[in-house]
């Protein structure tokens, strides 16, 4: 895609976008009653957080690290050359042969090696795999192996029929993501936020007042320390958020809320390890094509789309721009089958940019859907839209702070447990969420913490209204690549979701990492049109299935 594409991604995700109220904070301006007091020690450590302060179990909370496991260097690194080189690095493809059927798999075994060309003797390194053919617009994610030994395997389906081309990339090294990982966890405040006060001053004169804002996460808070600072606790949620204290007004005066700068943590080295020309660079290897031969058996999978079913990997692949689910059978949509499809329908779209996206797409697509005037920004929202003849409303809000979205009013920044809370459900309900791409500025405790309210919130929602719809949207990569914004990020969050919401009836799990991760397109936070209309046809295939 073109230049602007580019801008839209650091300004939207990383600057400016918006959410829905904020009911249900409360303020404490007193200090609380001491809890435990914890012995001094690093507030750098996300450790010290519990499993009980997360909301879940300890076996749980076992459960999830070890499907976050990622292997790291055995040593310090202190010199780059000891590094993952992409130069060094190669792909090769096991045992090719001259040709293939339609179904059938190929291994693909990826060697890491460093700077100076020796193996590497450990794994970590982030690498990305598909298959592709251009000029059938075709492709399918593979899943990568590490075998925390320097090499890696990848088994890729082969599920058109004409040729097909493996494309291996270094997204990171290995001591990328160790950084990434120590960053995520650490205190350092790589993303900043602003809290606007507003209030009366003299003589009947109304003033404002800009300062620093920032999640309280971790025994000690883990951003400033002591009584610094107003506190505005979720009652429901238990999340906290602090400001500093203005100097003219009161707590009590906070009325907007916009992202602030972002700040770099990477020391000289780190910065070489992060450097652009080792971040997302394809490997050399087997690249020639592979020709594939029909196969009368067929590939894919005519169930009906429902809930509870697993996502497979690969979880779909893409023919002549077209995703075919192997999760159940997806169909495509023309704009009077979705609008049928809505009627009498009301959807709740909710989290990021990324579903707003939906909701413009909704509004390009749906014959009469017309976007009402909230009086919210265009970005930020909350946002709506009606068709009175077939009864079809669409809702669309982001979800509570932390969010980098540009300023908009904090009470329209509600946390998506909360707002499913106040949603009765019924089989006229549509319900999908998604939440990461704001979130990979805090430590994954802070998100195993979010998840758990909200599939507290979707389990009672279900419980009283069964036939409710609820769609989970993972985050989808992106075009940045760096301490910010990491896909590697993406995944680990994608991991705790669907993990966490595993064992959850009645849940439907929509897993756009690998149909972004794929595409031809440039990877951007706001997937390319194409992308979002298969997603969204995705959605009516399971509204309306087949
Ligand atoms: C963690 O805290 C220690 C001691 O307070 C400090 O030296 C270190 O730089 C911090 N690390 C990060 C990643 O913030
Ligand atoms: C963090 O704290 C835990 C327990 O207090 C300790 O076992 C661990 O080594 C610490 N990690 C770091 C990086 O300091
Ligand atoms: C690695 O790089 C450092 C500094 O750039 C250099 O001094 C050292 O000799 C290199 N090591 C090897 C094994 O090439
Ligand atoms: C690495 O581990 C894999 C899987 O256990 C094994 O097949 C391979 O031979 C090992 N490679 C090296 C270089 O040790
Ligand atoms: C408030 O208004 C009064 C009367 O107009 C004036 O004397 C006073 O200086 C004003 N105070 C401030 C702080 O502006």
């Amino acid at each position: 895609m073109s230049p602007p594409v580019k801008c839209s991604l650091c300004c939207s995700l990383l600057t400016s976008c918006a959410l829905w109220g904020l009911n249900g904070w409360t303020q404490i301006i007193q200090f609380q009653p001491p809890g435990p007091k914890p012995v001094p020690r690093n507030n750098n450590n996300s450790s010290t957080i519990s499993a009980l302060d997360m909301g879940i179990s300890e076996e749980e909370w076992e459960r999830l690290q070890k499907a976050l496991d990622w292997p790291g260097p055995d040593q310090e690194i202190t010199q780059l050359n000891q590094s993952t080189s992409p130069v060094h690095s190669t792909f090769s493809i096991v045992g090719l042969k001259e040709s293939y059927k339609v179904g059938e798999k190929i291994s693909v075994t990826i060697t890491a090696r460093d700077h100076n060309k020796n193996l590497k003797r450990y794994g970590g390194d982030f690498f990305k795999a598909k298959l592709f053919n251009s000029d059938l617009k075709a492709s399918v994610y593979g899943e990568v192996e590490d075998h925390r030994n320097g090499t890696y395997s990848v088994a890729l389906l082969l599920p058109w029929e004409g040729q097909a081309q493996v494309y291996v990339c270094l997204e990171h090294s290995s001591e990328a993501v160790q950084i990434l990982n120590k960053y995520r966890e650490s205190s350092f405040p790589r993303s900043h936020y602003n809290g606007h006060f507003e209030g009366p001053g003299p003589n009947k004169t109304r003033i404002s007042e800009v300062v620093q804002c920032n999640l309280k996460w971790g025994a000690d808070g883990s951003w400033r320390k002591g009584d610094c600072c107003c506190e505005y606790k979720d009652i429901k949620t238990g999340t906290v958020w602090q400001c500093e204290r203005p100097k003219k007004l009161s707590c009590d005066n906070l009325v907007h809320h916009s992202r602030g700068g972002l700040e770099d943590p990477l020391n000289p080295l780190e910065k070489q390890i992060f450097t652009k020309t080792l971040t997302n660079v394809a490997i050399t290897g087997d690249t020639q094509l592979i020709n594939v031969l029909p196969n009368a058996a067929g590939i894919g999978t005519m169930e009906r789309c429902r809930s509870g079913m697993t996502t497979p990997v690969p979880a779909g692949f893409y023919l002549k721009d077209v995703w075919k689910s192997f999760v159940c059978n997806t169909q495509q949509f023309s704009s009077s089958q979705m609008g049928s499809c809505l009627k009498n329908k009301i959807v709740y779209l909710m989290g990021d940019s990324t579903t707003r996206q939906w909701f413009e797409y909704f509004e390009r697509k749906v014959p009469g859907l017309q976007r009402m005037d909230l009086h919210t920004p265009r970005t930020g929202g909350p946002l709506m839209a009606v068709e009175l003849k077939n009864n079809i409303i669409v809702h669309w809000r982001p979800h509570g702070v932390p969010l980098r979205f540009t300023k908009m009013l904090l009470t329209d920044l509600h946390y998506i447990s909360n707002d499913i809370d106040e949603i009765a459900g019924g089989p006229h309900v549509v319900v999908v969420f998604t939440i990461c791409a704001h979130m990979v500025f805090h430590p994954i405790t802070f998100y195993v913490h979010e998840v758990a309210k909200i599939r507290q919130s979707v389990v009672a929602l279900l419980s009283r209204a069964p036939e409710t719809t609820v769609i989970i949207k993972s985050g989808n990569t992106a075009g940045l690549k760096n301490i910010f914004q990491s896909d590697w990020y993406a995944m680990q969050l994608n991991t705790v979701m669907q993990e966490m919401f595993r064992d959850i009836d009645g849940v439907i799990y929509f897993d756009v990492w690998q149909m972004t991760s794929c595409h031809y397109l440039r990877e951007n936070v706001h997937p390319g049109p194409v992308i979002v209309a298969n997603e969204v046809n995705m959605l009516f295939s399971y509204v309306c299935p087949a």
